[in-house]
């Protein structure tokens, strides 16, 4: 299937774009570059052998999308593009809002003008709040986001829900993702953050690596089995097949679905420190600070739903999501830039 992958230059997109080759699809990558090298292109032709096709097209850019979709006709897209920085997102919401919600109502615009009504689009946990409850299902109830990050998630589920309701013919999967990490087992893609990241395995392999001091522990007063903060983390290449997996549910009259993609495992902090330094030889200093604004004590999914109606499941461990990702930071310190 001939598939626009928007944002796929990005952490997410780009294990994507393996896999949907690996699956023997088309996908095509939009990309505006604002938080992605274009190199990524070149490693992803690497691993599968086959070339990708590029635009360097920003979503809120309708002329620019209004060619890509006259001249790649994509039966689907799969929505990865958005800006995805937690902090950022309250010192400058007017971006956020206009970048991830203008750029989406733009390209479901511009997807309905050329008859293309399926998309799967990139939500987070983040729409759940402080969870009513875990394991965390898909009913569990929306929650209030502490952030304009948080809100544009849970704002186009209701954009795209509502669109879905409205016109039929229109096939529209959110996928909540849970905490990815890892990359791809070649070390030649992974998460390339700038500046200090804020999430906490790129914080410990730099830290590994030699570029950050130690580990600040945000809180270890939760109400948690060491007190730290408990997450449902998932390999991006096990996410990446979910996407694969969720394209076969994407069939007319297939309507409107919902799934967690997590592992159902929550590790604490401490817990994913351990598995680091086992994994790796490495000992990663660290100090309890402060809890961080916004955080919550613990958020892990019950992964059933996709299991049953995508036949997805997680496949990788702990241990090897902490092999990934430091083997992708020591063959590159710098990213992709070096
Ligand atoms: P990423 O920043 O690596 O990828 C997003 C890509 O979108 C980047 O390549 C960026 O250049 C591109 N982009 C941003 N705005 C654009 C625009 N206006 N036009 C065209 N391209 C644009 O982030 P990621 O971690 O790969 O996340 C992908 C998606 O998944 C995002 O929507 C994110 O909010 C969502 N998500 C991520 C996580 C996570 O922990 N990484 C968790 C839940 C949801
Ligand atoms: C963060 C985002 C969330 C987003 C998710 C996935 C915030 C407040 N939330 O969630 O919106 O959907 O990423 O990308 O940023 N930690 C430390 N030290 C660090 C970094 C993190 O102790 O330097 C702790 C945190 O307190 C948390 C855990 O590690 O308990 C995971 O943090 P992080 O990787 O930032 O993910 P989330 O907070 O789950």
């Amino acid at each position: 299937m001939k598939i626009l992958v928007t944002g796929g230059a990005g952490f997410i997109g780009s294990h994507t774009v393996v896999e949907l080759q690996n699956a023997g699809h088309e996908p095509v990558v939009l990309d505006n570059l604002y938080n992605a090298s274009e190199k990524v292109i070149g490693r992803i032709e690497a691993i599968t052998g086959k070339k990708v096709p590029f635009y360097k097209v920003d979503i809120r850019d309708r002329e620019g999308l209004n060619r890509v979709f006259d001249e790649v006709k994509p039966e689907a897209v799969i929505h990865f593009a958005g800006l995805k920085a937690v902090g950022e997102s309250v010192k400058k919401p007017w971006e956020y809002y206009d970048n991830n919600i203008t750029g989406t109502l733009t390209l479901v615009d511009v997807m309905r003008k050329h008859g293309c009504k399926n998309i799967i689009f990139s939500s987070s946990a983040t729409v759940y709040g402080d969870p009513a409850f875990v394991p965390i299902t898909e009913e569990c109830p929306k929650g209030s986001c502490t952030n304009p990050y948080g809100w544009t998630k849970s704002m186009l589920e209701q954009i795209l829900t509502d669109i879905q309701h409205a016109d039929p013919e229109w096939n529209v999967i959110l996928l909540r993702y849970f905490n990815p990490i890892g990359a791809h087992k070649s070390g030649t893609m992974g998460e390339n953050p700038n500046g200090i990241p804020n999430n906490l395995m790129p914080y410990i392999t730099q830290v590994a690596v030699g570029k950050l001091k130690m580990l600040h522990v945000f809180g270890n007063d939760y109400d948690t089995p060491d007190g730290t903060g408990v997450r449902d983390y998932i390999h991006v290449v096990d996410l990446a097949k979910g996407h694969v997996c969720a394209l076969k549910k994407l069939a007319p009259g297939s309507g409107l679905s919902i799934y967690n993609l997590g592992t159902g495992h929550g590790y604490s902090v401490l817990d994913i420190v351990k598995n680091f330094e086992a994994a790796t030889g490495i000992k990663i200093p660290y100090v309890i600070d402060p809890r961080r604004p916004g955080d919550i004590a613990t958020c892990y999914c019950s992964a059933e739903k996709a299991k049953k109606e995508l036949g997805w499941e997680a496949q990788y461990g702990i241990r090897e999501m902490c092999e990934d990702s430091w083997r992708w930071q020591k063959q590159n310190p710098n990213g992709y830039d070096g």
